[in-house]
């Protein structure tokens, strides 16, 4: 090889004599503390690893993979609910919220992964859901057998508009589609804002407060070190659940965002304080405006939460310097640490996203089906992994981000799951795609995600995936699970060795680049390539750097003289 080409390899070996304290164990030493700058990795449970072959992930398959988990080089796990549900919304729909569903195992193998995870120096951040439950909820069930009831005050039963009461108390929408309300034997209505197998709770009520109070302490005293709270903005409703009318202001919606919210996340924060360790909340706040998102991250409310500007910005570099910008200054000013996302549960796969024309992502304008050139959505996912991983303060991989999965876009609507796709009519597919188990080994599905070769996960596996598994991935020095696995292990070294400060360096207007005392990330949008600052002390790149230069749609880490 000329000795001018830098290629990952030598930096793999470069990236061994950093600080290396991978196997440290979760403690409340001194320094900043853990969440300010972690590296979570989001384990969509149905769909990581299934041990006993029905086809769904499951507890013991997490924890035959920890060791995996312990190799990518991330500081905790946030998984998605494991409770007993009906699955009408992937478990997002609780019926014992004290209990692990029986598709996943049970709450002796939920203590296991906890403190096996524990052991292998991996926190565990469990998903909470406290906007709505379950229609099979004991509560729920109580409510529809009696309209005298004292559950149903801990749910919004409401009598229906017109003459006879046939038409929905307001004009929510769900965000599912269709009306938020459905009638029940009585004649009355209940709201969900999401599908009516989730009824929405009366946050007004005391004992839905004391009950999710209860529910926390029951979990934190498994040893749970925090809860990714899920519709965090949604809990309260505005006085009298008023229409929102033909043309509402996003930022003044009945439905969320209502300034109460706030004294059930202090209330909260009292709760987890009282135990030990560094444990947190991470807050799902979709809102439109950053004023109203960073109120819920103030000192005594919750740690962190989702960026989700970032995660919808185009891949282009004005953009996301304007969102890195406005990031950075918006969490100054509570003091909260920023985080970086780019694919979740919800989403669709950034891979794809990055090969289509219009890269960026609407969560209300999907655009399934786009076309999408997928070698360059890898180049930049490449890219995008290096920048996100470079920024100060924390970051959320989901599952496959590591593996540099797309989105599939061909299950057959058939199989398609989320209630997304019914509820709108099969006009949006939903959210399945990006949630299709995930290839471990092997030529053919289940490729490793079942024991065996006869098992069928519960979404099929694209045929081509044979190329993307973690085996034949841990086998190449050039995949994205070998780029993830040194940029997780150097990103260690670069946080306990750089401040939160980032400056940024002008490279034009093709390039971002920042500074971070003595490390800098270049990214270059491209199309040309670039002369890098620093070409000599490049230590991790996502493409071959060739004569000091940069290529099209990928990023460098370097080292620069302070
Ligand atoms: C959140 C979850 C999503 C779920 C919804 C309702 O947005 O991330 O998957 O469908 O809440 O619980
Ligand atoms: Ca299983």
């Amino acid at each position: 090889m000329p000795e001018d080409r830098v290629m990952p390899d030598r930096v793999m070996v470069e990236s061994r004599v950093l600080t290396d304290d991978r196997d440290r164990v979760p403690s409340s030493d001194a320094g900043p503390a853990w969440w300010r700058s972690a590296a979570i990795y989001q384990i969509y449970v149905r769909s990581f690893a299934d041990a006993n072959g029905d086809g769904i992930g499951d507890l013991a398959g997490i924890r035959s993979r920890l060791p995996y988990l312990r190799d990518l080089g991330v500081d905790a796990l946030w998984l998605t609910p494991w409770y007993v549900s009906p699955m009408a919304d992937a478990g997002y729909d609780v019926a014992d919220y004290r209990d692990i569903d029986p598709i996943f195992g049970d709450l002796a193998e939920a203590e296991a992964l906890i403190s096996d995870a524990h052991a292998y120096g991996l926190r565990l951040i469990v998903d909470i859901v406290p906007n709505h439950c379950s229609d099979r909820h004991p509560w729920f069930q109580a409510a529809l057998a009696s309209p005298t009831a004292p559950e149903r005050g801990r749910f919004w039963f409401l009598p229906g508009r017109g003459d006879d009461g046939s038409l929905p108390p307001n004009d929510w929408r769900s965000y599912f589609g269709g009306p938020a309300w459905t009638r029940v034997d009585d004649g009355s209505w209940y709201l969900h804002m999401f599908a009516p197998e989730q009824p929405d709770l009366n946050w007004e009520d005391s004992a839905v407060r004391a009950e999710f109070e209860d529910i926390l302490r029951f979990w934190l005293d498994r040893g749970v070190d925090g809860f990714r709270i899920d519709v965090a903005h949604g809990l309260m409703k505005a006085a009298g659940l008023p229409d929102v009318g033909a043309d509402p202001d996003p930022a003044d919606l009945p439905y969320q965002d209502r300034p109460e919210v706030h004294e059930i996340y202090r209330s909260w924060r009292r709760v987890l304080d009282s135990y030990d360790g560094d444990r947190v909340f991470v807050g799902e706040v979709w809102l439109p405006t950053p004023a109203q998102f960073i109120e819920y991250l103030r000192p005594d409310e919750l740690h962190s939460a989702f960026n989700f500007e970032f995660l919808c910005a185009p891949w282009e570099p004005a953009a996301l310097r304007a969102v890195i910008d406005d990031t950075v200054a918006k969490h100054a000013v509570v003091a909260a640490p920023p985080t970086w996302v780019l694919s979740n549960h919800d989403t669709i796969r950034h891979t794809t996203r990055y090969g289509r024309d219009d890269t960026a992502f609407d969560m209300g304008n999907k655009r399934h089906g786009a076309p999408s050139d997928l070698e360059l959505g890898t180049r930049r996912a490449r890219a995008a992994a290096l920048l996100t991983l470079a920024l100060p303060g924390g970051v959320y991989i989901y599952q496959g981000d590591e593996l540099g999965l797309a989105e599939v876009e061909d299950i057959p609507v058939g199989l398609l799951q989320d209630p997304t796709w019914a509820r709108s009519g099969g006009t949006d597919r939903g959210r399945d795609g990006c949630r299709v188990p995930l290839p471990w080994s092997g030529d053919a599905a289940p490729f490793g995600f079942s024991p065996g070769a006869d098992a069928r996960p519960w979404l099929p596996q694209p045929a081509e995936w044979k190329c993307a598994t973690v085996e034949v991935q841990a086998a190449d020095g050039e995949s994205m699970l070998a780029l993830y696995r040194r940029a997780l292990r150097w990103r260690r070294a670069l946080h306990a060795q750089c401040g939160p400060d980032l400056e940024w360096l002008e490279l034009g207007a093709a390039a971002l680049a920042f500074r971070r005392g003595g490390f800098a990330c270049v990214v270059n949008f491209g199309p040309d390539s670039i002369r890098l600052p620093a070409p000599d002390e490049v230590v991790l790149a996502s493409d071959v750097v060739t004569d000091g230069r940069l290529p099209a749609d990928s990023a460098a880490w370097l080292r620069i003289p302070q």
